[in-house]
């Protein structure tokens, strides 16, 4: 099993490059299997999941070159194969791969989605959206089995899902007509998804608002294009330097993706110097407390960032308090926390933490991507050394982890156990 070691109590000082985001590559990735041609993709962050997902492209006789952040693939000659469970079951996002299958070969058989375990991730809304586009299924326990040729159409989605919305863009593109997605997902993602599926010819209009109106058109071509940064990457290494009492510049990203995170930075105390592409984080005193955080769709307060924000908390001058909306399953670390003397008390959604002054090493679990990076900036604040185990999780969402947290002055290092 992999583990992280950290010695904490140092506060992290100096500057980063922040990656491209992975939840932008994934659904690009699946998006490249409908064109016709060659995409060229840069700023592509090298994870576990862009691995996961180039495996499923070399499945369906994808041609694909990666140097460093660049990545080449040619779907000329794609044809439809069946993704099996060892393809899909690592990463949730392989369920886009079903739009976009529905979409190029007008039919798609893969197994069931995995990912991180947040509690019960349906796919009601994604399948229920393709079945009204005309997709017609024919699932068994472990497979989804898909067919049909997709026409436009008017969706409300029952909850502004970010993945069933892009399912919904990908299998509308080449759709006949016009597709219209009512209560559509906001997020930054959608928005470079549609950017990227415009760029080779798409015809989609208000991504990033309430309403997506796709116009069907016949074929997409060879394109070149430019991943996002990664704004819960962002969210943590800002994280780590707020709870260790440090000083750090995080670069190629901009503050109008992190406004949820900044302002609640803002409320905990720190101070910002918010640039065109950079951002630098001061934490000086001791965190204050954050009084009623509620996860929610974007703009809100992003779910992904609640366990980075709750570890920071621990360490806060007074109570905090945090409210689960979106998975049921977000609080995998809070028992965690306790071995590192944290005051956390956890009621279904709702969690309370009583911040401390110090907290103090511990050996801890991850459960969960964003739990693993939430538990590894908590032990960079418990002076002594800690160990998280199941380290493998950061390499779902993190470039170079350990490394830039290295750069930023941090004690740290992955080893085998
Ligand atoms: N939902 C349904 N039925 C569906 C789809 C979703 O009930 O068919 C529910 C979910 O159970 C959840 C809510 O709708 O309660 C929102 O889920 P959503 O579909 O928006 O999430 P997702 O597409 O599975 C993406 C990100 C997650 C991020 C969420 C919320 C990717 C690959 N994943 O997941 O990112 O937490 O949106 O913003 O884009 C991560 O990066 O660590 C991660 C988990």
């Amino acid at each position: 099993m992999q583990k992280i070691w950290v010695e904490g109590g140092k506060p992290l000082v100096g500057e980063i490059n922040i990656h491209g985001a992975k939840n932008a590559l994934l659904p690009i990735l699946a998006a490249t299997i409908m064109i016709n041609g060659e995409t060229i993709i840069h700023n592509a962050p090298n994870l576990s999941d862009t691995a996961a997902s180039l495996d499923i492209l070399r499945k369906l006789g994808a041609n694909i070159k990666q140097e460093r952040s660049t990545i080449i693939i040619n779907t000329s000659s794609a044809y439809s194969a069946i993704l099996t469970e060892d393809l899909t079951g690592t990463m949730r996002s392989s369920i886009i791969y079903l739009g976009a299958m529905l979409a190029r070969f007008a039919k798609a058989n893969l197994a069931y989605p995995g990912g991180c375990k947040l509690g019960p991730r349906p796919i009601d809304i994604h399948l229920n959206a393709l079945e009204k586009m005309g997709a017609k299924f024919d699932n068994s326990d472990d497979n989804i089995a898909a067919n049909g040729t997709l026409t436009g159409t008017k969706i409300s989605l029952p909850v502004a899902s970010v993945g069933a919305t892009e399912n919904i863009i990908l299998a509308a593109t080449l759709a006949k007509g016009v597709t219209t997605i009512i209560n559509a997902a906001k997020e930054p993602e959608i928005i470079d998804l549609a950017n990227f599926l415009n760029s080779a010819g798409a015809k989609i209009s208000g991504a990033g608002t309430p309403t997506i109106i796709i116009e069907g058109v016949p074929q997409l071509g060879s394109t070149e294009y430019k991943i996002m940064p990664d704004r819960i990457a962002a969210t943590t290494y800002l994280a780590a330097a707020a709870i260790t009492r440090g000083d750090v510049t995080i670069n190629k990203i901009s503050s109008n993706i992190l406004t949820a995170s900044l302002e609640t930075f803002t409320q905990m105390g720190c101070d910002l110097d918010i640039k065109y592409d950079n951002i630098r984080l001061k934490s000086s005193a001791r965190l204050k407390p954050l009084a009623d955080i509620e996860t929610a769709v974007y703009p809100g307060f992003a779910t992904d960032v609640q366990p980075l924000f709750l570890a920071c908390t621990t360490l806060a001058n007074g109570t905090s308090k945090f409210t689960e909306t979106i998975f049921e399953n977000r609080y995998s670390i809070n028992n965690e926390l306790l071995k590192f003397g944290a005051k956390v008390q956890t009621d279904e959604q709702v969690a309370t933490i009583y911040g401390k002054r110090r907290l103090k090493p511990a050996n801890v679990t991850a459960q969960d991507l964003r739990g693993a990076a939430a538990l590894t900036i908590t032990a960079l604040a418990a002076k002594g050394e800690s160990i998280i185990s199941n380290a493998h999780f950061i390499d779902r969402g993190y470039e170079n982890f350990e490394q830039n947290l290295k750069q930023l002055g941090a004690q740290i290092a992955r080893f085998n156990a």
